[in-house]
């Protein structure tokens, strides 16, 4: 008896709606911003994999077009109009973050200290060292600054420019 009550409890439980709504959220894309292209999106590019894929991603207008190019030779039938939708919609709410790049041999070391996270000594060494020893040419270089985290410039090299 006692099972049986357990069991009538725990279909009850996930057959009641609360239950369903949370866990069908994610698949049915509640959680994407509203605006025009929505729809579009949630038409187009759930067909061949999980909506949440199609979103994955931050990347410029470059990118998304490619991306969206790429999602049709894979076999995706839009028409141009909901092509253009979804694109306009992954630009506007799925951007590449805008994150500024540090010149290494120009940066002052308030940019290097919070750019790259470094201690304010570390920030120093390497204002000290480029005084020293001229412009910083690649990370390596970088990484010869005494007391530097190297790991911690390594995990930053996609935002390190090395110009004049
Ligand atoms: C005709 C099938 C199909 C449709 C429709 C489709 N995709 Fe894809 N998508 C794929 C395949 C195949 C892959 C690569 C394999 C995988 O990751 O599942 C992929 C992977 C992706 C990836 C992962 C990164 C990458 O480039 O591989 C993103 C992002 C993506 N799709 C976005 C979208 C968007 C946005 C839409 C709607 C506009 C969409 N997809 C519709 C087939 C499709």
């Amino acid at each position: 008896m006692k099972f049986n009550t357990f069991v009538i409890i725990v279909a009850l439980v996930i057959c009641s709606p609360a239950f369903f709504d949370v866990t069908t959220a994610g698949q049915s894309g509640q959680q994407l911003p509203d605006g025009p292209g929505k729809e579009e999106l949630r038409k187009l590019c759930s067909q061949c994999h999980e909506l949440e894929k199609s979103y994955s991603l931050r990347q410029d207008r470059g990118g998304w077009t490619r991306t969206m190019q790429k999602m049709t030779a894979f076999g995706m039938k839009s028409t141009e109009a909901e092509f253009n939708a979804v694109l306009e919609y992954l630009i506007r709410n799925y951007a590449a973050d805008e994150v500024p790049k540090i010149n290494v041999n120009k940066a002052r070391a308030i940019d290097l200290e919070s750019g790259l996270s470094l201690r304010r000594s570390q920030a120093a060494a390497i204002i000290a060292y480029r005084d020293k020893n001229g412009n910083f040419k690649t990370i390596e270089d970088l990484k010869k600054v005494p007391g530097i985290d190297a790991e911690k410039i390594e995990a930053k090299k996609d935002r390190l420019i090395f110009e004049e």
